[in-house]
């Protein structure tokens, strides 16, 4: 069932579920969540359960306010505070140390915990109401089966779990690509997972070299957004040059092969003459449109029922960060 985020009674029954230990669909700023009370064992498990995750693959845990992130967390490095002072409540993830007592089977058995103050108004009154019940924290991963799409609306929430979930309606998601995740059990901060927060704003907010995972010899701590095939949709996603794509998209070399979605900048696809079989979308110049959009285009190209999305690849800029880390998981199932 679908409840509108504008009611007051909406945020009751979206609280009260949570108390009782079930699943709820809830609205985030960054994609939608598939929620239950941390605190609560068995409601985690529903979660894993549903999504077809595996048990030891952390969750994010949700809480309303920097504050409440304390009973989870153990000591938090002035690093870590800084980042929650400049960015919270918003789109970022902080891996910290865990509370022994809290939260074991979201954090999938680590000994770490990663925390999260949404800004979202309805997943912020969710979690003060909920509060107020006694669920101190709400685990939520992406509300997509594991491996798949994040949702970013209501519906696509539905569509991934049936309407027997109840689903909180927030509208869609403005930022669209999950958190940025930074590890801050190392002693340095590590960005485990780019989002529409660039490396450099991390860095100046906590006066210190934010470095990527990859940049470092060290492993990263398991983490099923850091698999390489990830947020796939049923098409087969390539990401493609412009001149490549001109190329490709020459009438008699696109006949023999299937129907294909097409996600190209404006100024690509003046200079290229799209066959009828292509189904074409503009893909926004601003990073942050883009990713607003990208999970709601992947997810729309194949209810049209095409076989291959060929998307332009974006810039190499830090600012994109966010959405090439996603596109290029999506290309590699
Ligand atoms: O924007 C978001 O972060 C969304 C919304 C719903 O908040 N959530 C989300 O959750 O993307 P999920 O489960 O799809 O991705 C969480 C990522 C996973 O890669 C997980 O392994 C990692 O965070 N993670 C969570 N706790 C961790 C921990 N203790 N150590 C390392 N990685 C952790
Ligand atoms: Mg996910």
């Amino acid at each position: 069932m679908i409840l509108n985020g504008q009611l007051p009674a909406s945020i009751t029954q979206a609280a009260q579920a949570l108390q009782r230990g079930d699943l709820l669909g809830l609205p985030t700023e960054t994609v939608y969540g598939l929620a239950a009370d941390a605190g609560n064992d068995a409601a985690v498990g529903k979660i894993f359960q549903a999504k077809g995750r595996p048990s030891n693959h952390p969750l994010i845990v949700h809480v309303a306010s920097a504050q409440g992130a304390k009973r989870f967390a153990g000591e938090i490095p002035e690093f870590a505070q800084k980042l929650m002072t400049a960015f919270w409540p918003g789109p970022l993830t902080l891996i910290l140390p865990r509370q022994a007592d809290q939260a074991a089977v979201a954090a999938g058995g680590q000994n770490s915990i990663g925390l999260r103050c949404p800004s979202h108004p309805v997943a912020q009154a969710v979690l003060r109401e909920a509060e107020t019940l006694g669920v101190m924290g709400v685990a939520a991963p992406s509300a997509n089966l594991f491996g798949r799409v994040s949702p970013t609306t209501a519906a696509h929430v539905a569509f991934e779990f049936g309407e027997g979930l109840l689903i909180v309606d927030g509208g869609a998601c403005e930022v669209g690509i999950e958190s940025a995740i930074v590890d801050c059990t190392r002693g340095f901060p590590v960005l485990l997972r780019p989002g529409v927060l660039t490396l450099d704003a991390l860095s100046q907010a906590c006066d210190a070299q934010v470095r990527t995972q990859e940049a470092l010899q060290t492993p990263a701590p398991k983490a099923s957004g850091t698999l390489d095939a990830h947020y796939a949709p049923s098409a087969k996603v390539q990401l493609l040059d412009s001149q490549t794509l001109a190329l490709r998209l020459m009438p008699s070399r696109v006949s023999p092969l299937g129907k294909i979605g097409l996600w190209a900048r404006a100024t690509t696809l003046q200079t290229i003459d799209v066959p009828a079989q292509v189904l074409l979308q503009t893909m926004p110049d601003d990073p942050k449109l883009c990713a607003h959009a990208l999970f709601a285009q992947l997810r729309m190209f194949d209810q049209q029922g095409v076989t291959d999305i060929w998307v332009e690849q974006p810039p190499n800029a830090p600012e994109w960060a966010g959405v090439l880390d996603r596109l290029t998981r999506a290309a590699a199932s």
